[in-house]
């Protein structure tokens, strides 16, 4: 069997929560392979709302093995958090591996991350502040503490001398507050709670996993628009959030690679700094933000909104190689008379449906088509007959204009508020 892609193609918090859990039902494994606690994935069962930061979204399927693979970043801190608040619910979490070679946020990542965003003033890239970029430096240096090396003798002094070397880098920053005896004191005992988890050496877990048939889900974090090189750099995140991730990040070669779902919302936000061609700074993007309820799940700060840009989903299609796309908050539009979509770009006078180098140009006006919206609530619908014929020229609109099939279509944050389309 082949591996599964689940992944965002914006700028993240598409609602892949959500769609993971929904899907899990269908896979015996659900795997982050890349990412760490700066993701924030809802998913609301009932009347409860759970927000998971490193553990696999498959975590309230109990039949599902949940990995969290080598691409992810570790902080002990949150993951124990994570584990405590699961084991309180009920959660069964014996089913979550882990990899050895998954690197550690340490808690002087975060204060680096801190330092380094205090310094950059408005330049500052609105990192979520978890030491993410740091701990990635830090793998690409050749410096990191993995998770494997809590199975060491010596991994107090490795801590200790890695620890050192932040403290002598911080010192080009000025002071930020951080406590880091406190700080340290918590990670450590937090790890505690790590080692309960199985340990495992993922590439062979999962190539293993594959012959004997079983089925994989990988689940993306953030947005295809973070992404280390083909997003709004320097304004993304520290790693690659594409299918390409998946290989690395869970040790699978790229003949393995099976589906690839996208999730898009049926307009767009952006949480942080950066480029946002279609932002609607005005009462229009402050409808979306409350209707969406557009909070960051993970840092709770307000997002920034505004409408589809569809060259840029062309875009981040391309890159994936999505051929299932899933379209969430769809309810969210129920009360707009007309919905706008950007088509295309002029970029100095030219005509493009292609992403320019510098998405922050001057030069840059998307250009928007305007459709009829639906108008009337569609929350109650299950079946893609039923919906009205409004909603069905919509997503017509996309499948022509994406090339894609549109297969999924989320009506609310519910796990049952979903539709299926062939
Ligand atoms: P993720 O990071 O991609 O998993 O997305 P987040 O969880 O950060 O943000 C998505 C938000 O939208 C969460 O609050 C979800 O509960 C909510 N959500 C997901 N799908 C839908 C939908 O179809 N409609 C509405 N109204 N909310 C949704
Ligand atoms: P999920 O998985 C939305 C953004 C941050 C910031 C930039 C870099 O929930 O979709 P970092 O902490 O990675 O150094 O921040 O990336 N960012 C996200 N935005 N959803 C996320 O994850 C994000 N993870 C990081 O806001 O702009
Ligand atoms: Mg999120």
């Amino acid at each position: 069997m082949p591996i599964d892609v689940l992944l965002g193609l914006q700028w993240g918090d598409e609602g892949k929560g959500k769609i993971v859990d929904y899907l899990a039902n269908n896979y015996d494994i659900i795997a982050r392979f890349q990412g760490g606690p700066n993701a924030g994935h809802t998913i609301v069962i009932g009347d409860q709302k759970h927000v998971l930061h490193t553990i696999p979204s498959g975590v309230f399927r109990s039949e599902v093995i949940n990995v969290i693979g080598n691409g992810v970043v570790i902080d002990p801190i949150v993951l124990a958090r994570e584990l405590n608040e699961l084991q309180a619910l009920g959660v069964d979490t014996s089913n979550i591996y882990i990899a050895r070679k998954a690197h550690l946020i340490l808690p002087t990542h975060r204060y680096l991350d801190a330092a380094s965003e205090a310094s950059k003033g408005k330049q500052k890239i609105g990192s979520t502040l978890r030491g993410i970029g740091p701990t990635y430096m830090d793998k690409t240096g050749r410096n990191g503490l993995r998770i494997g090396d809590l199975e060491h003798p010596n991994f107090k002094s490795k801590y200790t001398s890695l620890k050192e070397k932040h403290l002598q880098l911080g010192k080009i920053y000025a002071d930020v507050d951080f406590d880091f005896e406190a700080e340290e004191k918590q990670w450590f005992d937090c790890l505690e709670k790590v080692k309960e988890l199985k340990f495992i050496d993922n590439s062979y877990f999962i190539n293993n996993a594959l012959k004997e048939g079983k089925t994989i889900l990988a689940e993306g974090a953030q947005g295809s628009m973070l992404d280390i090189d083909y997003g709004t750099y320097p304004f993304v995140t520290s790693s690659n959030t594409l299918t390409a991730g998946v290989c690395v990040g869970l040790g699978v070669s790229p003949k393995t690679i099976g589906k690839i779902f996208g999730i898009t919302k049926s307009y767009c936000t952006r949480v942080g700094s950066g480029p946002f061609p279609t932002e609607l700074d005005n009462e229009v993007g402050e409808e979306l933000r409350k209707i969406g309820n557009e909070f960051g799940a993970t840092t709770g700060r307000p997002r920034r909104t505004g409408w589809i840009d569809l060259p840029q989903l062309k875009y981040t299609i391309m890159l994936n190689g999505v051929d299932h796309l899933c379209i969430t908050k769809m309810d969210c539009l129920n009360t707009f008379e007309n919905i706008e979509m950007a088509t295309h770009y002029n970029y100095d006078g030219n005509r493009t449906q292609e992403l320019p180098y510098d998405l922050a140009s001057d030069k840059l006006k998307p250009e928007y088509q305007s459709i009829p919206g639906w108008n009337e609530d569609i929350c109650s619908i299950k079946d893609y007959a039923s919906l009205p014929v409004k909603v069905k020229d919509y997503v017509q609109f996309l499948e022509d204009y994406l090339e894609v099939k549109v297969t999924m279509l989320s009506t609310g944050p519910e796990r049952d508020s979903l539709i299926i389309k062939d």
